[in-house]
C-alpha cells in the first residue's frame, strides 16, 4: 500500500509556517526550504540498509555501521526542486543528482518536460525526488513516470506541502512511490494552487515575483 508520511517534527512545522508568511524575504525562505530539506531527509532516509566494516578508533579497532549498497540519487524537479536539493545534499553530499525540468502550463495544469538528465544508473539507486509542492501532482505523476521509463524502480517524492487533490491522483498513478511531506493542506482554489500553501513556490525561492 502506498504511503504517506507527514513530517511532524516541531522544527520542522516551525519552519514551515515561517514560510507560509506572505512578508518572509527571499533569502530568509530559501534558507528555511534548504533547513527543512534537510529535516525531511532525515525521514525519508531512516530505512537505508546498513552493512559492518571494521575501523580503527584511535583507542582499539571495532566494527561499525555504514550505508550499504549504491549511493541515492535525488532528482529535483527544476526549478523549485533545486531549493529542496540544496539541502538534501547538505545532509547526503555524496548522493548522485539528476535534474528534470517540467513546468505546469498555466492554462491547462497539465506538466509540460523540457529538460531531463539522470545517472545512467539510475535503475541501480535509490532516488529521492524532489519538489516542494504536490498540487494537482501532474507534474510529479509525470516526472515519476519519466524515471520509471529511466529504469528507476526504488523511489520516494519529497515535498514541503501536498494537496489531498494531488495526494489521491499521485497514489492513483504510482502507489508504489511513498510520498513525505511537512503538511497535507486544505485544497486547492480554481488556479490549482494549495490553499491555505505558500504562495509559488519557484517564485519565493528565486525571487522571480
Ligand atoms: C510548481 C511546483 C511543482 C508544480 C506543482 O512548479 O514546483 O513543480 O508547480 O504543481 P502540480 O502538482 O499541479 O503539477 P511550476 O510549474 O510553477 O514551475 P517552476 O518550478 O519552474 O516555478
Ligand atoms: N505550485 C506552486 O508553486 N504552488 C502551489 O500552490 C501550486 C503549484
Amino acid at each position: 500500500m502506498p504511503t504517506v508520511t507527514v513530517v511532524d517534527h516541531p522544527l520542522v512545522q516551525h519552519k514551515l509556517t515561517l514560510m507560509r508568511r506572505r512578508e518572509t524575504p527571499t533569502a530568509e525562505f530559501r534558507r528555511l526550504v534548504r533547513e527543512v530539506a534537510m529535516l525531511l531527509g532525515y525521514e525519508i532516509t531512516r530505512d537505508l540498509p546498513l552493512t559492518r566494516v571494521t575501523v580503527e578508533t584511535p583507542l582499539e579497532e571495532t566494527e561499525a555501521c555504514v550505508l550499504a549498497g549504491k549511493k541515492l540519487c535525488i532528482v529535483s524537479i527544476l526549478r523549485a526542486g533545486n531549493g529542496l536539493l540544496e539541502g538534501m545534499l547538505d545532509l547526503l553530499p555524496s548522493a548522485r543528482v539528476g535534474h528534470i525540468g517540467i513546468y505546469r502550463d498555466p492554462r491547462t495544469l497539465e506538466a509540460v518536460e523540457y529538460y531531463f538528465k539522470v545517472p545512467q544508473d539510475i535503475a541501480e539507486r535509490p532516488v529521492v525526488v524532489v519538489d516542494p509542492m504536490l498540487a494537482t501532482a501532474n507534474s510529479a505523476v509525470a516526472a515519476i513516470r519519466r524515471l520509471k521509463r529511466a529504469g528507476a524502480t526504488d523511489l520516494r517524492f519529497a515535498c514541503l506541502l501536498a494537496a489531498p487533490e494531488g495526494i489521491a491522483h499521485f497514489h492513483r498513478e504510482h502507489p508504489d512511490c511513498p510520498i513525505f511531506t511537512a503538511a497535507i493542506d486544505r485544497c486547492l482554489n480554481d488556479h490549482g494552487y494549495i490553499l491555505p500553501g505558500l504562495g509559488d513556490a519557484g517564485d519565493r525561492i528565486y525571487g522571480t515575483r
